[in-house]
C-alpha cells in the first residue's frame, strides 16, 4: 500500500461518501474509517465497500486519547481527513456539552496524537480538518464568505467548529504540523440524517406530517451535492497547499421555503399525488433560537486554484436525493427508530 490514511466519522453522511470515494478510486492505500457509531453513525453506509481489501473499519471515540495511542500505534498512518463531529445545530442548543467534547477536545486529541506519532519527520505527512462555513457567522443581503472573512461563529455548534479550526492553524503555526482545512456550505444527497432540514422534509411528506418552517422561511443557504463536496475533499487532500484553508460552496442560494416548495413539487411527482399536495403540509413553527440568517460561499480560490467545480444542478441533485429516500425506506425507519423520536419530540412539540 502506498499510504495508509484515517477517516474519522466515515460513517456518517459525507465521511461515508468520501470512504466510498477513496476506496473504491485508490486501491493502493489502506483506508482506515474510525467512527464512534453515535446516533449519527452507521455502518449500513459503507455496504457497498465493506468487502474491499484496503478498507478497514474501528469502532472508538476520539475524545478517548488512549484509545487513539493505541490505533497510531497498530497503523501507520500518513495521513488523516477528519470529519467526526456533532453536526446539528438544534442539538447543539439542545446540549451543546457533547459539541465542546467531541468538536474541540476530540480535535485537539487527534492533533496531538498525530503531532507525538509524527514528531519531527512531517515529510509526506497531511493533517485535514473538515469544517463549516458556519464559523463565519452570518451574512446580510449581499456579499460572500471567503477564505480570509473573519471568524464569527453564533451557535454553539459553529463555535465549536471554529474553536477546531483555530487550534488545528496553531499546530501549523507553532510546530509545524502540515494542516489542511475547507469549510463547506451546506450538503444535501443520499444517507443525510433525517434531523436536517431536506432529509427531514422528505420523510415528513412521504408520510404526511407537517414540514415546519422555521420563522418565516426566508434564511437563505447555499447547497451542495454531498459527493461534489467528496470530491473536493479528494482534491484539497492530494493538491492543497500546506497551511491553506479552501471555501467550498455550491453557488446556489435558496430561501428555505422557495427549497420547500422546490421538493413538494418533485414529492408531488414522485408519489403520484395533485399537483399542490405537499405543499399543504408546509407549517411555520417558532424560530431557531440566533438563527443565521444568510450563508453564501465565494469558492472561487478552489476553482481557480485546484480546478474544482460542483458538478450537479440543484433540481436534478433533488430529485435524485427524492429518488435515494424513497427508495430506501428501510435505512430511513432503521435510523428513525429509538432515540430520534425522543428528540424529534422534544424538539418540535410545542413548536
Ligand atoms: P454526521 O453527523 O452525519 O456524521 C458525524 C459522524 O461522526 C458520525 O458517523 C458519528 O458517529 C461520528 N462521531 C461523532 N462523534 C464522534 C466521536 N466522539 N468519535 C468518533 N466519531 C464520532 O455529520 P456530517 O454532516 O457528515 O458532517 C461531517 C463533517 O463535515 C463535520 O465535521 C461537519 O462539521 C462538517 N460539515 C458538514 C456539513 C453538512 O452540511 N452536513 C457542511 C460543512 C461541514
Ligand atoms: O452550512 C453548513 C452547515 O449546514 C453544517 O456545518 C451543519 O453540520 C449542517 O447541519 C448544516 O447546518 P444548517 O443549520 O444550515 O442545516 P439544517 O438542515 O439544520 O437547516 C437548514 C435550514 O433549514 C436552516 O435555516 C434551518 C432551517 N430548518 C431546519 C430544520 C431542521 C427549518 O426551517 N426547519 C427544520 O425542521
Amino acid at each position: 500500500m502506498d499510504k495508509t490514511i484515517l477517516i474519522t466519522g466515515g460513517a456518517g453522511f459525507i465521511g461515508s461518501h468520501v470512504v466510498k470515494l477513496f476506496v473504491k478510486k485508490y486501491s493502493n492505500y489502506k483506508i482506515v474509517n474510525l467512527d464512534a457509531l453515535t446516533y449519527a453513525g452507521n455502518l449500513e453506509n459503507l455496504t457497498d465497500i465493506k468487502d474491499y481489501k484496503n478498507y478497514f473499519f474501528e469502532k472508538g471515540d476520539i475524545t478517548d486519547f488512549n484509545f487513539l495511542k493505541n490505533l497510531f500505534k497498530k497503523y501507520n498512518f500518513d495521513g488523516i481527513i477528519h470529519l467526526a463531529a456533532e453536526s446539528h445545530v438544534d442539538r447543539s442548543i439542545l446540549n451543546p456539552l457533547e459539541f465542546i467534547n467531541t468538536n474541540i477536545i476530540g480535535t485537539f486529541n487527534l492533533l496531538n496524537i498525530a503531532k507525538e506519532t509524527w514528531k519531527n519527520n512531517f515529510n509526506g505527512k497531511r493533517f485535514y480538518h473538515i469544517s463549516t462555513d458556519e464559523v463565519y457567522g452570518s451574512l446580510g443581503e449581499s456579499g460572500f464568505f471567503t477564505e480570509t472573512t473573519a471568524y464569527d461563529p453564533k451557535s454553539p455548534y459553529s463555535a465549536s467548529k471554529a474553536s477546531s479550526d483555530h487550534l488545528v492553524r496553531a499546530y501549523n503555526n507553532t510546530y509545524n504540523l502540515p494542516v489542511v482545512i475547507s469549510n463547506c456550505s451546506n450538503n444535501y444527497g443520499s444517507h443525510q440524517f433525517p434531523e436536517k432540514l431536506i432529509p427531514l422534509a422528505i420523510n415528513n411528506i412521504k408520510n404526511n406530517k407537517p414540514i415546519p418552517i422555521y420563522g418565516k422561511g426566508d434564511n437563505i443557504r447555499d447547497w451542495l451535492f454531498v459527493e461534489d463536496h467528496a470530491v473536493a475533499i479528494d482534491t484539497i487532500f492530494h493538491n492543497g497547499k500546506n497551511g491553506d484553508t479552501y471555501n467550498i460552496g455550491g453557488n446556489n442560494e435558496w430561501t428555505n421555503i422557495d427549497l420547500i416548495r422546490s421538493l413538494c413539487k418533485i414529492m408531488d411527482k414522485k408519489l403520484n399525488r395533485k399537483k399542490g399536495e405537499s405543499e399543504k403540509l408546509i407549517t411555520f413553527v417558532k424560530d431557531r433560537a440566533g438563527h443565521d440568517k444568510r450563508y453564501a460561499i465565494d469558492s472561487s480560490k478552489l476553482q481557480n486554484e485546484l480546478n474544482w467545480k460542483p458538478s450537479l444542478q440543484f433540481e436534478e441533485g433533488l430529485e435524485k436525493t427524492v429518488e435515494w429516500y424513497l427508495a430506501n425506506q428501510k435505512w430511513v425507519d432503521n435510523v428513525i427508530s429509538g432515540e430520534y423520536q425522543k428528540y424529534y419530540d422534544k424538539q418540535y412539540k410545542n413548536r
